[in-house]
């Protein structure tokens, strides 16, 4: 947009820029400058406009994104204009991503890179490598305490062995997505350790206090994340003699975002990473960018504005790069981080669909859908050119986030409901089979999340205790449930590491003092490969589950109807066990799929009859397309075992 204001501004900069700046062949840098300027130049001044400082600040901000714009590479910048032109590229269900530690999954990048067949074995083409920078060694928070963002730890290996990585993610088409840590550092980086040597311009990247008025006037609204093992989100500096702010652990400085340094740093370290090769930057804990007193500050309007620039700022330079918000919030907030107030994505692409995760897991426990329903039809809609990352266990806690409105409308109270939760997972409730651990339980609230394996939530773990045959099968087929709607929702399915092998909890953090008091390492497993290779060999366990997903991802791969452009219809079915929904390609209306999953430990029917006038012919006969068969049917119903799923389509 043209505005005046910005527009001489612009000119004003252009002026000012270093000379060997201008020097460089900046036409495609000047075109998106000049397209994004006016929503920069905006979000700056509604952030910073009130700083004397704020056209040398505006002039610094412009010449890193042009920095940035020089370091790129002539094979970035091709990869950027390539997807320009196909801008929906990532709405394409051809997409299938893992999470993973790096030394829970390979010993080193290095050997990551080697390992690069396993993921083409599976179907999958994008692989978060959870953070691989220097962090202090027991205070690392599983590496999201950070001591240097631009090195790679010597631990794992060096900038050279991520370009491996990159290069050979590239050669076969799998996307690298990498974390950025943008709410707070280690208490051990240089910004940290130069604040706690007396340097005021350092104090001011954090918030740092001389007594106790301001954190306690903070804290009487702001909750506590880890209040058993870090309690309050404050911490006493001995050698400053001042309160910090420390949301997460006491060792995690929380970054002042309300100083434009702040920003252009980061700004700078995002273009850094996005100039090594990551195609999609997972930006950790955003709901937590902007501090107030008063407010919770999660959520807060200027933690929005502050990703709005960002978005804004790193298309100028590496507009081909995606942004994913991990935001563990409330659904009605979770959707905002596509951005407001717009029609494409304002912000970031994609977003951690934790709604969805955790309404599966209570389809678990409860062996219904009342809530999945009820939860599923108040998602918001998504904007144009966004999408969801649904995952069923990534490697932090689970916390049953949902919308309270929706539990009473499912019939339950919203405390009692999650407490039965917690004590189902934690294996409390009468026999269940799952072997979750509670995390961060609050006595007052009686709050508390859930931490553990995937397959041992699902039960597996207890069943091959027993070594009974029908909990092992009852278990693999929960977990193949939860992945069958995963990965045919509408977005990007994100595996994690471990979960198509059938790992369960990894007990052994809690002989490691640094990490017993974090139950999170629980399900964060270190991959035995001489194990792994039962993938290979029939009847085990690890065959069943590794054949079945890598079925289950081919066959979505070739679904159209599975790509993401608010695709889905949501069908009332009357049967309180099973989800069934309809997802169809929007230019090819025929080509539908009906999903259909069975909740529960037994036998269900779904009546054809109420799908009438809705959109389908159960006249028809329908094929299932993950088992090529048509679906055992009686009397115009169709019969669903245990813990099946059909994804069907009409002949
Ligand atoms: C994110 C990470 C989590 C970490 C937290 C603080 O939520 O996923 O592991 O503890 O941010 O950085
Ligand atoms: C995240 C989430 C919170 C989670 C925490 C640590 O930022 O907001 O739900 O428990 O980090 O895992």
């Amino acid at each position: 947009m043209y505005e005046q204001v910005s527009h001489s501004l612009l000119n004003a900069i252009l002026d000012d820029l270093k000379p060997e700046i201008r020097r460089q062949n900046l036409r495609h840098f000047y075109t998106r400058l000049g397209a994004n300027f006016y929503a920069i130049y905006s979000l700056f001044f509604t952030l910073y406009g009130h700083r004397e400082d704020f056209k040398e600040q505006m002039l610094r901000l412009v010449e890193t994104m042009a920095e940035g714009y020089i370091n790129r590479s002539s094979e970035l910048e091709g990869i950027d204009i390539q997807r320009e032109q196909d801008h929906n590229w990532f709405l394409s269900q051809n997409w299938v991503g893992m999470a993973l530690y790096t030394n829970g999954f390979a010993e080193s990048l290095d050997d990551l890179a080697d390992k690069t067949p396993y993921f083409q074995e599976l179907g999958i083409n994008m692989v978060h490598i959870m953070p691989i920078l220097m962090c202090p060694a027991g205070k690392s928070d599983g590496g999201y305490a950070i001591s240097n963002f631009r090195q790679i730890d010597d631990r794992i290996g060096d900038l050279k062995d991520l370009h491996r990585v990159a290069e050979e993610f590239r050669k076969r088409d799998i996307l690298l997505v990498l974390d950025i840590v943008l709410n707070h550092t280690s208490d051990e980086h240089e910004w940290a350790q130069k604040a706690m040597s007396g340097d005021p311009c350092y104090q001011d990247y954090y918030f740092m206090f001389d007594n106790r008025e301001v954190p306690d006037m903070f804290e009487q609204n702001m909750p506590e994340i880890f209040h058993e093992s870090d309690p309050g989100n404050f911490t006493w500096n001995e050698e400053t003699q001042k309160w910090v702010m420390t949301v997460f652990h006491n060792y995690q400085w929380d970054l002042n975002y309300s100083n434009p340094a702040v920003f252009i740093e980061m700004l700078d370290i995002i273009l850094f990473w996005a100039n090594q090769g990551v195609d999609v930057l997972r930006l950790d804990a955003v709901a937590f960018l902007w501090k107030k007193i008063g407010a919770a500050s999660q959520n807060e309007r200027n933690a929005h504005l502050i990703l709005q620039l960002m978005k804004d700022c790193c298309q100028v330079t590496a507009p081909g790069v995606l942004f994913i918000a991990e935001a563990i919030v409330a659904p009605v907030e979770i959707i905002k981080y596509f951005g407001e107030d717009a029609i494409i994505a304002k912000e970031c692409e994609i977003a951690y669909n934790a709604t969805l995760m955790a309404l599966l897991w209570d389809g678990i426990a409860t062996k219904n859908t009342k809530l999945l329903y009820q939860g599923i039809k108040n998602l918001p809609d998504k904007l144009e050119r966004a999408t969801w990352l649904n995952y069923v266990r990534c490697h932090d806690d689970i916390g049953f986030g949902f919308d309270d409105n929706d539990v009473r409308a499912s019939g339950y109270e919203p405390f009692a409901h999650r407490k039965f939760l917690v004590d189902y997972f934690s294996g409390k409730f009468n026999a269940s089979p799952a072997r979750g651990m509670v995390f961060m339980l609050n006595d007052e609230t009686g709050d508390a999340r859930i931490c553990g394996s995937l397959a041992s939530l699902a039960g597996l773990e207890s069943a091959l205790e027993s070594d009974d045959q029908t909990l092992i099968l009852a278990s693999i087929n929960k977990i193949l449930l939860l992945h069958s709607i995963i990965m045919s929702f509408g977005g990007i399915p994100l595996l994690y590491s471990g979960d198509a092998l059938g790992v369960t909890n990894d007990y052994s953090y809690q002989d490691n003092p640094s990490k017993s008091d974090d139950s999170r390492w629980v399900n964060r497993p270190t991959i035995n490969w001489e194990r792994a290779e039962l993938r290979k060999k029939q009847g085990t366990v690890e065959y069943t589950l590794f054949n079945a997903l890598k079925k289950m991802i081919a066959i979505r791969k070739e679904t159209s109807a599975f790509a993401d452009f608010n695709n889905r219809e949501l069908l009332d079915i009357n049967n309180e066990h099973l989800i069934c929904f309809v997802r169809f390609n929007p230019l090819r209306p025929a080509e539908r799929v009906m999903v259909i999953a069975n909740f529960d430990a037994k036998p269900q029917y779904l009546d054809l009859e109420t799908l009438n006038g809705k959109g389908i012919n159960f006249y028809n006969h329908f094929v299932d397309l993950y088992s090529g068969r048509s679906p055992a049917q009686h009397d115009r119903q169709i019969i669903l075992q245990p813990y099946q799923f059909y994804w069907l389509t009409e002949i």
